[in-house]
């Protein structure tokens, strides 16, 4: 398993990058790992004091500069706020992370209208919002710059139990593409990551609840066997993020050890079958020849 840190040391030097939900789970693990490449980092969620504590264990562990703003993604002028506050400390910004996301299983019938429309506000309208924030700004300012936002495989597969988050997922994603083409002419790249099962304490404790954490064991979906690795889906960020995917635009790359596939194959679940079956299963198949 590889777990090791991937681009050159000075791979995001100079970049500044906004993550959205960088507190916590995956977004600590991506926004470490750019200032250990050498970038300017804004860390935003709504609990302050939760960005503050990672800001100074990020510096700490980096000797990099980490700047934490309280803003809900769900309200745009305290994202047009942080843009504000982020070139005031940083001087410009390159890159934007949609990473803030909610979600909570439930059968949809159980849903109050108000619970399916917070999960839409925060995941969909949490990234366009902040999207289009940010992109005005660097339209305005002739900048070039990157958004990459974080998905998950439902987005194009669907998920019963997580409709809300299928929903607001699949809308993140259309606009991915939508924007890839429409700001590529202003030298704005807009890609997606689709992560597969990534342990972290936000997703584990509102996804496997209780004894669901044992009885639906993520990795026994996954064709490679295993979850994945936080280094992992930092690596493939960085180089999304980096100049080395300068010719990258309306990609969304699944990082999910095969995960979503093997739901999807007709035949997938012939895995099941022992290889002593397997001489008998061909001898029939080979006297079919012919009939
Ligand atoms: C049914 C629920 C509910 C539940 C909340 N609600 N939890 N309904 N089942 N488990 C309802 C509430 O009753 C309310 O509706 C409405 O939803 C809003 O709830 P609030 O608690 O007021 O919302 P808020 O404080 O904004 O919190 C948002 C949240 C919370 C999403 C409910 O869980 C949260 O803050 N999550 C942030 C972190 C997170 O979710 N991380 C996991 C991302 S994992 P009423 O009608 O009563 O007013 C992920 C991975 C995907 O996305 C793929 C994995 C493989
Ligand atoms: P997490 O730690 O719970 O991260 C979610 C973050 O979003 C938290 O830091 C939370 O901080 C922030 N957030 C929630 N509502 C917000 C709001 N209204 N405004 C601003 N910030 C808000 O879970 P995670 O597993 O790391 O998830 C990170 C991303 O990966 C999400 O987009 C998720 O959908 C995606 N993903 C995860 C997995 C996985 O296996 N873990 C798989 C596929 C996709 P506050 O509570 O402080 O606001």
């Amino acid at each position: 398993m590889y777990n090791q840190p991937m681009l050159r040391d000075d791979a995001l030097q100079g970049k500044t990058i906004v993550i959205t939900g960088g507190g916590t789970g995956l977004g600590k693990a991506m926004g470490l790992y750019f200032l250990k490449l050498g970038a300017n980092l804004v860390i935003t969620s709504r609990k302050l004091d939760v960005l503050q504590k990672t800001a100074a264990e990020m510096e700490q562990e980096t000797g990099g500069k980490v700047l934490a703003l309280a803003c809900d993604v769900r309200d745009y002028q305290q994202v047009e706020q942080v843009l504000a506050e982020t070139l005031k400390a940083f001087g410009k910004v390159d890159s934007l992370l949609n990473n803030a996301a909610g979600n909570f299983i439930s059968p949809t019938e159980r849903l109050s209208a108000n619970a399916f429309s917070t999960i839409i506000d925060i995941v969909l309208k949490g990234s366009v919002n902040c999207t289009l924030a940010f992109g005005k700004h660097w339209i305005s300012e002739k900048q070039p710059a990157s958004v990459l936002n974080i998905v998950t495989t439902y987005a194009f597969t669907g998920s019963a139990y997580v409709v809300p988050s299928a929903c607001a997922k699949g809308g993140v994603l259309a606009m991915t593409r939508s924007l890839a083409v429409e700001w590529g002419k202003y030298g704005i790249r807009t890609n997606a990551i689709a992560p597969g099962p990534f342990p972290t304490k936000g997703a584990w404790e509102r996804l496997l609840p209780g004894e669901l954490a044992e009885k639906f064991d993520f990795k026994n979906r996954v064709p490679l066997k295993r979850v994945g690795e936080h280094q992992e889906l930092a690596n493939l960020a960085a180089f999304l993020i980096s100049d080395f995917a300068g010719y990258i635009n309306g990609e969304v790359i699944s990082i999910d050890g095969g995960e979503w596939l093997q739901g999807a194959g007709q035949f997938n679940g012939l895995e099941a079958i022992p290889d002593e079956l397997w001489d008998s299963f061909e001898q029939m198949t080979r006297s079919a020849k012919g009939s």
